[in-house]
């Protein structure tokens, strides 16, 4: 088992490239699938999420190819299957994308239901109602999704809540359907965005992508392209606060400042300065920092998936701050890992009370989800002494070379895949 050892409180320093857009990453690897042709697609990230995804492809009969680090060319003009098994799907949440994918080419999907991180009921009753306002009959039983369609026709489609997952899931079912289609209130995020733009530039016609009307007019084909990815902003996030919480000084480079910019103002908000520039941020922080209260919203809100890192980084400002999650029910699960490293959080249902600026010290701890293992790494960059944080797994499965870009800035961290390291938890 693999672990990584922090050896905390020094301020980073120095300059970050930020990688290509996981959540894009997921979302486009599958929509290549609806192109009969050659897609090269740019900037991906190097992550356990990518490499699992194009894994399944594979499997299915795609021919993937890595023409470098960051780029893939996926030719999905032999698809031998339209059925997925568990075993070839790892536990990836993201793997909902292929029922829209594998309908709107195919018109049918046999693919099992989605796993990925585990913070609270994650239901995807609202894709499926979008399969079967197109006119696909869609069964969930026996832990799987099938979806059949003899004609995919256009329609309205009103979200309840304005889902990210559900957004793309049917704007890829749609892409080939007779007529138009009309999603309303759909999610805004920029991978939304990206995924629309990417299609589009196959030839597909989608239009109003950030905005929560999205309309789809059905096309008869469409052509592989190029195309490179956003930047990560939820990778972007956890380095800008990883220098506020250090009290350091990072440039945080190669990426969309506008997408930043709920987590820039409350960057401010506590006290840090802030250099915006068009595709970097250089966030400087002194202490004290002062508390804030943040709650978590669809984009262009705060996003909920930078909610535990800055969770993490108001436990070291002073007084008492407030955020509250409203995105997901149970996502503070993290939070009884930060106390054993001395954060003071309570929880009140959906509302985690903080109280700073607490001392932080070394400790084992355990990361629960992806994002709940960045929050663990930041506090474990402003702790005292050495802190050990096992299931790295999670952590693998969105952030590309974490301890290349932190030990670039400055910061002790190393992969270690034994116990040896333990005596160093003794000396801290
Ligand atoms: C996506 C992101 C994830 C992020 C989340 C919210 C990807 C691969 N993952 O996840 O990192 O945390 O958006 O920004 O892009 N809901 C329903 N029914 C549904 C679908 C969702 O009730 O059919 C609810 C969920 O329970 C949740 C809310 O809608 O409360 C938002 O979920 P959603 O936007 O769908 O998240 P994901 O697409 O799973």
């Amino acid at each position: 088992m693999e672990h990584f050892i922090i050896n905390g409180s020094k301020p980073l320093r120095g300059t970050v490239n930020i990688s290509g857009a996981k959540n894009a990453a997921v979302a486009i690897i599958p929509a290549a699938l609806l192109v009969d042709g050659v897609c090269i697609i740019e900037n991906l990230p190097q992550i356990e999420d990518v490499a699992s995804y194009v894994g399944v492809l594979r499997s299915m009969g795609a021919e993937c190819k890595f023409l470098s680090d960051d780029t893939l060319q996926i030719d999905a003009s032999n698809i031998c299957t339209t059925r997925i098994t568990p075993e070839q799907l790892k536990d990836m949440r993201a793997s909902y994308y292929l029922i829209g994918a594998l309908l709107g080419r195919f018109k049918k999907a046999d693919v099992p239901m989605p796993g990925g991180c585990n913070f609270g009921v994650r239901p995807i009753d609202l894709h499926i109602k979008g399969f079967e306002n197109l006119g696909a009959k869609v069964v969930q039983e026996h832990g799987k999704v099938t979806a059949e369609a003899s004609n995919l026709v256009g329609t309205q489609i009103f979200l309840d809540v304005a889902s990210v997952g559900a957004t793309i899931n049917i704007m890829m079912a749609a892409v080939y359907a007779e007529g138009t289609t009309t999603i309303e209130n759909a999610a805004k995020e920029p991978h939304i965005v990206d995924c629309a733009n990417f299609l589009n530039m196959c030839g597909a016609k989608i239009k109003g992508a950030g905005t929560d009307v999205i309309r789809i007019t059905g096309v008869d084909k469409l052509e592989g392209k190029r195309y490179s990815i956003i930047p990560d902003q939820i990778e972007a996030g956890t380095y800008m606060i990883a220098a506020a919480i250090t009290c350091g000084d990072v440039k945080v480079c190669n990426i969309i400042p506008k997408h930043m910019e709920s987590l820039t103002a409350k960057l401010q908000e506590v006290g840090a300065e802030l250099v915006v520039r068009e595709d970097w941020i250089r966030v400087i922080a002194k202490k004290p920092l002062s508390a804030a209260n943040v709650k978590t919203l669809y984009y262009p809100g705060f996003p909920t998936d930078l909610q535990p890192q800055m969770t993490t980084l108001l436990t070291q400002c002073e007084g008492v701050s407030y955020v509250n999650e409203t995105v997901f029910d149970t996502r503070f699960q993290y939070v009884d890992q930060l106390t054993r490293l001395g954060a003071k959080i309570t929880l009140e249902g959906r509302m985690a009370v903080v109280e700073g600026a607490s001392r932080l010290t070394g400790a084992e701890v355990v990361a629960t989800d992806l994002r709940a293992g960045a929050a663990l790494m930041l506090a474990a960059l402003a702790a005292e002494g050495t802190t050990k944080i096992s299931n790295l797994y999670y952590i693998d499965r969105g952030y590309e070379k974490i301890v290349q870009k932190l030990s670039a800035l400055g910061a002790e961290v190393r992969r270690v895949s034994s116990d040896d390291d333990l005596p160093m938890l003794m000396e801290a």
